[in-house]
């Protein structure tokens, strides 16, 4: 919902700086809009874009590399090939690829779509938080260019469900798009209401700012840097295993390995899971079956990490498989 809220703020702004009120003209004969993603997006965007009315024919695909950050050549070839010159474009970027935990290079791809007029928006779900961290923040340079961020307080700083927050640079933009308005409702100037999709929501900032505020900006970057932990321990100690094959190195908080085969990967998964240890989710990555450990829970412990491994070993060794 808040990749959705901040493209909607976007298409809406890109059309009006070509002239085209989308509140009072609807979409119909409107300067075309496009979407330009990287191969290894979050399924998440494409979702909002067909809230959105745009379909895959609306929608330019970037290539990534191995571990899924977008390649600059390809979106300067992407977006130089682009021949309609009145087109809205909107580049979306991620902070953190859910399988590897890639982080696209920002501080060369944004100055590239800038170039072309576009808008840029960064889909930092969990990624983002990387900020808050001075042994970390390095992942995220350059982000602070873009024009829209996405994160979840639910996910990193561990607040309940439903926290999405939607971040746009120029609050006159979100208001133009969502104010609804209404005599009877009391305004104090600025109200969530002129900036998201509905007019009734739960306070979802009270336990977002309590969290906060209780964990100050101290505690937000020992949180983080204790995920992070986590993820390097369980990398250091699955290399240790014979048999298993470690994905890509953590940046951040996902690890992913694999074993020799496909159905053995699976098996692994769906044994540990069986066990209650912990909960590893099976995925695909470039076409192999790979386990995904995403640390996000500040209660996991070294000791959680261990107990993890030790399952893990026990259960890769040659007498067991
Ligand atoms: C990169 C990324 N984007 C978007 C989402 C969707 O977020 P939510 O589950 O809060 O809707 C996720 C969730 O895992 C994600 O990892």
């Amino acid at each position: 919902m808040s990749n959705f809220v901040c493209l909607s703020v976007a298409r809406h702004a890109l059309l009006r700086r070509r002239g085209w009120d989308f509140t009072r003209q609807g979409l119909a004969g409107s300067p075309p809009v496009r979407l330009v993603v990287g191969r290894d997006r979050h399924g998440s965007v494409d979702r909002a874009a067909r809230f959105l009315g745009l379909g895959v024919a609306d929608t330019v695909v970037v290539d990534s590399d191995t571990d899924g950050r977008m390649r600059p050549d390809a979106l300067a070839r992407a977006l130089d090939e682009q021949t309609t010159a009145d087109a809205a474009t909107i580049v979306c970027l991620q902070a953190g690829e859910v399988h590897t935990g890639a982080f696209d290079p920002f501080a060369e791809l944004i100055p590239i779509a800038k170039s072309h007029g576009a808008w840029v928006h960064v889909d930092g779900a969990f990624g983002l938080w990387a900020a808050a961290s001075p042994r970390l923040h390095a992942l995220t340079w350059g982000v602070d260019a873009a024009d829209s961020w996405t994160t979840d307080a639910h996910k990193t700083l561990n607040v309940p469900y439903d926290c999405g927050m939607a971040i746009v640079r120029d609050p006159a933009d979100s208001i133009a798009m969502f104010r609804a308005g209404g005599d009877y409702l009391m305004y104090t100037g600025f109200d969530p209401w002129d900036v998201t999709p509905e007019l009734s929501r739960r306070a979802r900032g009270v336990p977002v700012w309590a969290a906060l505020a209780s964990l100050g900006r101290e505690g937000v970057e020992a949180l983080v840097d204790r995920l992070h932990g986590n993820a390097r321990r369980l990398e250091r100690g699955l290399r240790a295993i014979p048999g298993v094959t470690v994905v890509c190195t953590p940046d951040f908080t996902q690890v992913m390995f694999r074993l020799h085969d496909d159905d053995a990967t699976q098996e692994l998964g769906r044994t540990i899971l069986q066990e209650g240890t912990a909960a590893l989710t099976g995925a695909h990555w470039r076409g192999r079956a790979v386990l995904r450990c995403s640390m996000s829970s500040w209660v996991t412990s070294d000791d959680d990490i261990d107990l993890t491994l030790a399952a893990i070993a026990r259960l890769t060794s040659p007498a067991v498989i």
